[in-house]
């Protein structure tokens, strides 16, 4: 079996022109444009890059974007400042800060000084306590991006065995949750996983998010399997010359893609799903604060 290529490049095109779109007829008809405001301290070359990528689209898509940057010097109390400022802004329909955040900062407090609302990244306690409760909650990006990828694939997700490798708050428990929603039987495998090959090869739908490059070969994946990968690993490349390196997902592509029904590339798999997925919550949390009709398509 050669597996279908998921294209989450054209997939996340998709979905910037449906918020696009929507933005529009918000404007049109209610002379509202749906605002994201992004925080970034410090200088890290990765956020860098990630905060203007951001910035450009969520221009692209007709919404204001508000851009923070604060020396890697502020305290804590400054930032909490500007979130308490950020939080009273009607025109601020979204509120992101960059993460990782400096050492001296507590990300825990930072997170959850923003109002849950605005919380587009989901990170807040009362979002995260909302997803596992099952209620309408602000949902992390990275994960809604896969259960839109899988949804798309699969049609209904109900009764399917679903394995998520990899246990962090920001992809793994939400993805986990979000499965759970959709009624798939759920494990979530991690390093300490007794046999984890055996339950992966098990799973109708694998999502790997453990930031192990190449983990997951063919060998672990049941045939027809749906396999996500979310990792992004950068590893020498010496073929390409001395000193190059490439990016690689945490599944070995050309075994899994033998053997898999579908799988998602790395790059162009889930990583344009996420910045697409940031977008749509911001157009949804726009919708809410002002009593609108949600975005159909385009929430968990
Ligand atoms: N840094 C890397 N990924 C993310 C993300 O999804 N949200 C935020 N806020 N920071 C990140």
């Amino acid at each position: 079996m050669t597996a279908e290529i998921l294209d989450g490049k054209a997939f996340a095109a998709r979905i910037r022109g449906q918020v696009a779109d929507h933005v529009g007829r918000l404007k049109s008809a209610h002379g509202l444009t749906p605002g994201l405001a992004v925080v970034l301290v410090g200088s890290d070359p990765a956020s860098e890059v990630y905060v203007r990528s951001k910035g450009k689209m969520t221009r692209e898509v007709g919404m204001n974007s508000f851009e923070h940057r604060l020396p890697e010097t502020t305290d804590e109390k400054t930032l909490l400042g500007l979130l308490d400022d950020l939080n009273e802004d009607p025109a601020v329909h979204g509120i992101l800060v960059q993460l990782p955040l400096p050492g001296h900062m507590n990300e825990s407090n930072i997170i959850n000084r923003v109002d849950p609302a605005k919380d587009v990244d989901g990170f807040h306690i009362l979002n995260v306590g909302l997803l596992a409760t099952g209620q309408k909650a602000m949902v992390p990006c990275t994960p809604l991006g896969c259960l839109m990828m899988l949804r798309d694939r699969l049609g209904d997700l109900s009764g399917l065995d679903a394995v998520v490798v990899g246990r962090s708050n920001i992809v793994g428990k939400p993805m986990a949750q979000l499965l759970l929603r959709d009624s798939c039987t759920v494990t979530i495998a991690h390093s300490r996983t007794r046999e984890i090959e055996a339950k992966c090869r098990a799973a109708d739908i694998l999502v790997a998010a453990v930031g192990r490059a190449e983990l997951i070969t063919g060998d672990w994946i049941k045939p027809g399997a749906t396999v996500i990968d979310v990792g992004i690993n950068r590893i020498p490349a010496p073929e390409r010359g001395e000193g190059k390196t490439r990016l690689v997902g945490d599944v070995h592509f050309p075994s899994a893609a033998a053997v898999a029904g579908a799988i998602t590339p790395v790059p162009g798999g889930v990583g344009p799903m996420t910045i697409a997925c940031l977008l749509a919550n911001t157009l949804t949390a726009c919708c809410r604060a002002n009593g609108l009709k949600e975005p159909e398509g385009l929430t968990a």
